[in-house]
């Protein structure tokens, strides 16, 4: 009873790393303040950036938050938990500063995996967890992602096997008169719309960041990194010439790209000798390129390339979490692929 034992550690304040649908978490006793520091430490996350809290039930929100002014918060929950939406609600006093950076709000989700849910009833108390990689880094949607970054550093990491959505959960601020997604995700703007009407969209860069966390560098590689968008034909080109550009100079680059432009590309006879290849999925099923997003730009970065090219893909559905992703791995450093001729 692995789990059972983990749970106790999460009691006693240790932190343990566990699996969700999105991505791994690094849990802490939401309660316990020296915990949720320690958790800032071992990532190196900036201590203004609040982490979201995990609960077991719909009920036990009421333990960290208070409902939102219109009263929307429970009939969101029942409809869409367990799954990969954070609802920001006005927060309780008890839940320490650490866990909320000092904001009057909490975050709080109720995951859809087996293993976060067994370990959130066994520690018997709300569970605080970001992500769990190193800050700036690509979410680990893997246990082994996790030891990458932290191992050494945590006593736990409960191995779920790999994520089943593969990018964060939504972050839907229920405290502004229309509600506000501050960050998109697993839950798609589609989803919440139909159950909503009115949903507005942070505007992301530019205006002051309502969510701490969007201010900062995040998903990267340590290798540059450019996002590339168009249809797989102007993709392919834009390939195309980077890998000429570079032909014999020993310069690699690394392609994070759609099995679309991938067939595109060996279509038109491209020698891909100066490049390693990661095939995100399929353009017709974005699931397909979100639950592969992450391990892709490890993967690639581990090779070491002079530079990585990330295909974006259409904003509909996961589209529009997966391009975030990418556009912040890119640092915003996106180029508009033309239409060959
Ligand atoms: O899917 C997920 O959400 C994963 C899994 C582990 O649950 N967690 C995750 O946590 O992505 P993290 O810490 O990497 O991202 C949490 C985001 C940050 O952008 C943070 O600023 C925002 O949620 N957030 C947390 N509390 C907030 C609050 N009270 N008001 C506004 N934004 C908040
Ligand atoms: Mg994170």
């Amino acid at each position: 009873m692995v789990i059972a034992e983990a749970g106790l550690a999460l009691r006693a304040g240790e932190l343990v790393a566990f699996p969700t649908e999105t991505v791994y978490g690094l849990g802490a006793d939401a309660f316990n303040e020296r915990a949720v520091r320690r958790v800032f430490e071992v990532k190196g996350r900036p201590p203004d950036n609040p982490v979201i809290v995990h609960v077991a039930s719909v009920d036990e929100v009421l333990a960290v938050a208070r409902p939102d002014p219109a009263g929307r918060w429970e009939s969101l929950a029942r409809r869409f938990w367990p799954g990969p939406l954070t609802l920001v609600l006005p927060g309780r006093p008890e839940v320490p500063a650490a866990t909320t950076a000092g904001l009057d709000t909490v975050a709080v989700r109720m995951p859809r995996h087996e293993v976060a849910l067994a370990l959130i009833r066994a520690a018997g108390r709300p569970v605080a967890a970001p992500s769990a990689n190193r800050s700036g880094r690509p979410s680990p949607s893997r246990a082994e992602h996790v030891l990458q970054d932290l191992g050494g550093l945590i006593g736990w990491v409960l191995d779920g096997g790999p994520c089943e959505v593969g990018v964060e959960s939504t972050v839907l601020d229920l405290t502004a008169d229309v509600p506000l997604v501050l960050r998109p995700g697993g839950l798609t703007l589609e989803a919440l719309r139909e159950a909503l009407g009115q949903v507005a969209l942070s505007a992301g860069p530019g205006g002051p960041p309502r969510s701490p966390g969007l201010k900062y560098r995040h998903y990267a590689p340590q290798a540059p990194t450019v996002m590339l968008v168009g249809s797989p034909r102007a993709v392919a080109a834009c390939i195309g010439r980077c890998l000429r550009e570079r032909a014999g100079s020993g310069r690699r680059l690394g392609l994070l790209i759609t099995e679309e432009t991938l067939q595109m590309l060996v279509a038109t006879g491209e020698p891909l000798d100066g490049a390693e290849v990661f095939c995100s999925g399929s353009r017709r099923r974005v699931e397909s390129v979100a639950s592969r997003l992450f391990e892709g730009l490890r993967q690639l970065d581990a090779g070491a390339p002079e530079l990585i090219l990330a295909e974006g893909v259409d904003e509909a559905d996961l589209g529009l979490a997966i391009n975030n992703r990418l556009q912040k791995a890119a640092g915003g450093r996106v180029w508009r692929c033309a239409e060959p001729p």
